[in-house]
């Protein structure tokens, strides 16, 4: 074991623990990975041995792993990881860690804040008497606060105790096999490359569609809504990447310098009411831990422009709700029909459930007729078994790229205040002007207006 190397966890015993992190550290051990391999401490309220946790963690494995469960596999994982019972909200029980971590002559510190963020701070103010972590690395989850001003004091707070650039804001998005497939397909092919801005596209679509509820997690999305939850992360990365210009190196700093100036050309027009449709499911309010009278978006779609050179006049539409039909990710670009009356080329690259690619355009109908159809190109990176079996989960290469060092592909602080002042301005037009928040059946394509608001420019939702 690698006591160079010490993952822990805060948090260690809740979903996001169970359904992606020590699933993404198995994939990583049976894919024969090296990078982790270190001792894994999961930090905990509850009185488990680290026998029965493995244990328990385990059976996780073996419902969420993307590779198929294999005793020897988990044993390797199942060794580095130690169970260490403490309540992290008391400062004083940090000490004992500090013990726990010199017995164990634990270093090279990464500490996971799988936790709510309301609780980063005693844990930061705990690290300070444990030693050598304020020289470790901190991987932290959305949302980053629950407004701009609080995001701010997280910052400041968390900035204060370990390097800047030791802290990994995770979006796990950015982690999606397909996000970042979009870069390539985009600079890596001319026939799209060239004609990539508002003078040949009409439209961007970007869809985060949900069949899943707030299921157990009403106490935290009733505070959060769809803004906050999906929008201002990984909705508005997606746009800096469709929308960025091509970096000037592979670096981290070159590719966050262009995400960065889309996200400040960003704007939705001064009519809210015609460029923002927030709805909610029918049957929330019942959900365990929300309010009965709760006004919370489930439910978000949005007309948004960049101000440059390059998109001025063209809209971005994206949406994200719950309960909705289907479970479906997708970026569609509709480029401009070349000559009136043509049905436009359709560009969409298809994130998930499944991966891939689909585009179409105009042919001639076969026969005498001189027709225009559409043909349908639609290649399925995922139906490939093979495929599957490679392509790393989003967390699993996220925590790869956190141990190596890599940053790219996190959120930086800037990206996010700037996504926070935009979100906050938003909600606060929303009130002010008193704007609706729209009731959808569950099971349905999210509210009416959400169409009617496209319908109004002469588009329609990409299906
Ligand atoms: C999370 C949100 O960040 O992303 C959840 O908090 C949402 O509300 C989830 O369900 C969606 O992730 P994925 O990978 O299933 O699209």
């Amino acid at each position: 074991m690698n006591k160079e190397q010490t993952f822990t966890i805060f948090g260690g015993t809740g979903d996001l623990t169970f359904r992606k992190l020590i699933p993404a550290f198995y994939n990583m051990a049976a894919a024969d990975n090296e990078q982790l391999n270190g001792q894994i401490v999961i930090i905990g309220r509850r009185d488990y041995t680290s026998e029965a946790y493995r244990k328990l963690a385990g059976e996780w494995v073996e419902k969420f792993a993307r590779l198929s469960y294999r005793e020897e596999f988990y044993k390797e994982l199942a060794e580095r990881i130690v169970y260490y019972r403490m309540d992290f909200t008391d400062e004083e029980e940090y000490k004992g860690l500090d013990e726990f971590y010199r017995a164990s002559g634990a270093g090279g510190h990464i500490f996971y804040f799988a936790v709510a963020p309301r609780f980063f701070g005693t844990i930061v103010k705990g690290l300070q008497k444990v030693e050598g972590a304020g020289s470790g690395k901190v991987v932290i989850e959305k949302p980053f606060g629950e407004n701009l001003e609080a995001a701010e004091e997280l910052n400041i707070m968390m900035e204060a105790f370990f390097q800047p650039d030791h802290i990994y804001r995770i979006d796990h998005y950015l982690g999606k096999e397909m996000v970042r497939n979009i870069q390539t397909i985009r600079f890596a092919n001319p026939i799209f490359s060239n004609i990539w801005d508002a003078e040949h596209i009409e439209c961007v679509q970007i869809s985060a569609l949900e069949e899943v509820g707030v299921e157990t997690r009403g106490g935290y999305y009733d505070h959060s809504g769809a803004l906050k939850d999906m929008m201002q992360n990984h909705l508005f990365q997606i746009i800096t990447i469709v929308a960025m210009e091509r970096p000037q190196g592979p670096g981290v700093e070159e590719m966050h310098q262009e995400q960065m100036k889309v996200l400040e050309t960003l704007a939705m027009p001064d009519d809210a009411a015609g460029s923002a449709v927030l709805g909610q499911y029918v049957g929330y309010r019942s959900e365990q831990a929300v309010a009965p009278h709760s006004a919370t978006e489930t439910y978000a779609a949005l007309r948004l422009f960049v101000e440059n050179d390059r998109w001025r006049g063209m809209p971005f539409y994206i949406r994200t709700g719950k309960k909705l039909m289907k479970r479906e990710m997708q970026v569609a670009i509709v480029f401009k029909s070349s000559v009136p009356g043509v049905p436009q080329n359709i560009l969409n690259i298809k994130i998930q459930p499944t991966e891939g690619v689909y585009l179409q355009f105009n042919i001639k109908r076969p026969g005498e007729l001189d027709e225009i159809i559409q043909a349908k190109m639609d290649f399925c990176q995922s139906c490939s078994y093979i495929n599957q079996m490679n392509t790393p989960e989003a967390y699993e290469r996220l925590l790869g790229a956190c141990i190596r060092g890599e940053r790219s592909w996190f959120s930086q602080w800037d990206q996010v205040e700037t996504s926070w002042k935009y979100v906050d301005a938003l909600r606060e037009r929303y009130v002010s002007q008193r704007l609706p928040v729209y009731a959808y059946e569950p099971g349905d394509t999210g509210p009416a207006e959400a169409d009617l608001m496209l319908e109004r420019y002469g588009h329609t939702w990409f299906d």
